[in-house]
C-alpha cells in the first residue's frame, strides 16, 4: 500500500475508535483515576497512530489545527512597493491578540527548513475578519525577506509565535502623540495608526516618516490620505533621495524638530534603521527627556563568532542538533524542530527564556562565558560553549 493511502486508511479508522466508545460496564471499571475524556482519547490515538502523534495528523488535515506548532496560512500577499509586500494571514488555532505595535516571529519554509524572523504586525488589533498581516521590506541581501516579498504565494503555511512587545500604545493615550518612521519601521506604527482610527477620541498626532522618496513610502497613499482626511493628523515626509544621481540627505533630528514644532513636548515611538536610533536616542537624552522616548530597534545584535559551539541536546523534545559559535540556541532549536518561543530575536522582550540543564553558554552581544545548570538564559542570544543540555 502506498504512503499516501496508509495515512488515509489511519484518518479513516480513528474517527470510528474515537466517536463510538463502548459503553462503561462494571468489569471496566478504572483502576486508576479515570483520565477527562478527550485526553484519554488522545492517549488512545497517540499510541494507536505511533509513531506519529495525533496532532501530527491533525496538521497533516490542517496545518492550522496542530496544536504543537502554531501556523498561518497566507491569503493574499499585496506589493506596496517595489520591494516591500504586505502578507495577509489567517492564523491557526491557539493565536492571541496582539496589540498594535507589537511583533511577532514567523518561520518560513525556505526550499525544505524552516527560517525564523521577526515582523511586527501592520493590522489593527482584532480585525473583524480574524485576519492579521505583516509588512516585509527586502533587505539588501535578505536571504528570508527576499522569499517573502518576491516568492511567498497564497496557500502557504508559515508558522508562528505568539505577539509580544513593549512597543506599544499605553492604555491611558496622551492627548498629542509624535511618531518618527523610516523605511520598514513605519510597519509597527501603521498597526497603532488603524487602530487609532478606529478609535472614538483620538489623539493629535504628528508622524515624521523618511524613505528614499514619495513612490518607496510603504503604505504612502493610505498615509497621505489619512493625513488629508483626519483632523489632528499631521504626516511629514522627508525623502533621502527625491531625485535620481543626487546625493542622499539623511535629517538630523534637529530637521525633524524644525517641522514639529512642539516634538520635545510629545511621547515619541521612533522605529527605523539604526542610524536613526542612536540619533533619536541621543537627541532625547540630551535634551533631558529620555522618558518619553520609546523606540523599536529591527536589527539583530551583532554576533561575534568566535568559540567551539557544540552539541545542543533538548532534553524534554528528545532531539539534538550540532550548533556553530555564531548560532544562537534559539536557531538551533528551530533546526532540529524543537518548538522554541520566542519574540524579539535580539535580547530585549526575554520570551525565549529556558533553564540550562547543563553545560556553558556564551552572550552573543558580550562575547561573555557563563552557565550553571539550573541558570535561566535567553536562547536567542546564547550560543553553545561546548555541549549544552536544555530543558526543553
Ligand atoms: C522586533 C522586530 C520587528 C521587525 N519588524 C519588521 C517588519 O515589520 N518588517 C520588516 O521588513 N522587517 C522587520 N524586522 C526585520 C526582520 O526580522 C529581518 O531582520 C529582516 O527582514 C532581514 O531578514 P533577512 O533574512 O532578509 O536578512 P538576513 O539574510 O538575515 O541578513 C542579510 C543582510 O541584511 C542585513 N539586515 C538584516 N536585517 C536587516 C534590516 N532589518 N534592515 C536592513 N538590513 C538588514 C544583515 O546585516 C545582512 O547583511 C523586524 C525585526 C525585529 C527584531
Ligand atoms: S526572543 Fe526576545 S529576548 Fe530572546
Amino acid at each position: 500500500m502506498a504512503a499516501g493511502e496508509v495515512i488515509r486508511s489511519m484518518l479513516t479508522i480513528r474517527p470510528k475508535l474515537t466517536i463510538r466508545p463502548m459503553p462503561p460496564t462494571r468489569s471496566m471499571l478504572p483502576i486508576r483515576p479515570m483520565l477527562p475524556v478527550r485526553p484519554a482519547l488522545t492517549a488512545v490515538a497517540g499510541v494507536l497512530t505511533s509513531p506519529l502523534t495525533p496532532d501530527d495528523y491533525r496538521a497533516m488535515v490542517n496545518p492550522l489545527w496542530s496544536r504543537r506548532h502554531l501556523s498561518g496560512r497566507v491569503e493574499e500577499v499585496v506589493p506596496e512597493t517595489p520591494d516591500a509586500a504586505t502578507v495577509v494571514l489567517r492564523p491557526g488555532r491557539g493565536w492571541q491578540r496582539h496589540l498594535a505595535g507589537q511583533h511577532v516571529g514567523v518561520g518560513v519554509d525556505i526550499d525544505g527548513g524552516w527560517h525564523w524572523r521577526t515582523f511586527s504586525l501592520s493590522s489593527p488589533p482584532g480585525r473583524p475578519d480574524g485576519l492579521v498581516t505583516i509588512t516585509v521590506k527586502a533587505a539588501p541581501g535578505g536571504f528570508v525577506s527576499h522569499h517573502v516579498v518576491h516568492r511567498l504565494r497564497p496557500g502557504a503555511i508559515v508558522r508562528l509565535g505568539q505577539p509580544t512587545g513593549r512597543f506599544v500604545l499605553p492604555d491611558d493615550l496622551p492627548s498629542r502623540l509624535l511618531f518618527v518612521t523610516a523605511g520598514s519601521g513605519i510597519t509597527p506604527v501603521m498597526s497603532m495608526l488603524r487602530g487609532l482610527a478606529l478609535a472614538g477620541d483620538r489623539p493629535d498626532v504628528f508622524l515624521a516618516h523618511v524613505a528614499p522618496n514619495g513612490p518607496a513610502v510603504i503604505f504612502g497613499a493610505e498615509l497621505r490620505r489619512m493625513a488629508a482626511r483626519t483632523p489632528g493628523f499631521h504626516l511629514h515626509e522627508h525623502h533621502t533621495h527625491p531625485r535620481p544621481r543626487r546625493r542622499a540627505r539623511r535629517p538630523t533630528m534637529a530637521d525633524l524638530a524644525a517641522a514639529c514644532g512642539d516634538l520635545p513636548d510629545r511621547p515619541a515611538w521612533v522605529c527605523g534603521p539604526r542610524a536613526l536610533l542612536d540619533d533619536a536616542e541621543a537627541y532625547w537624552r540630551a535634551a533631558g527627556i529620555a522618558a518619553r522616548l520609546r523606540t523599536e530597534r529591527f536589527q539583530p545584535v551583532a554576533r561575534p563568532s568566535s568559540g567551539p559551539g557544540g552539541r545542543v541536546r533538548f532534553v524534554r523534545s528528545g532531539r539534538e542538533v550540532l550548533a556553530g559559535a555564531g548560532t544562537s540556541l534559539l536557531a538551533a532549536g528551530e533546526q532540529a524542530d524543537v518548538a522554541m518561543p520566542s519574540g524579539c530575536r535580539m535580547g530585549v522582550c526575554r520570551t525565549c527564556l529556558a533553564r540550562l540543564a547543563g553545560g556553558r553558554v556564551r552572550d552573543l552581544r558580550t562575547g561573555e562565558e557563563h552557565g550553571d545548570p539550573g541558570d535561566i538564559i535567553q536562547t536567542c542570544v546564547s550560543t553553545a560553549v561546548g555541549d549544552v543540555d536544555l530543558d526543553l
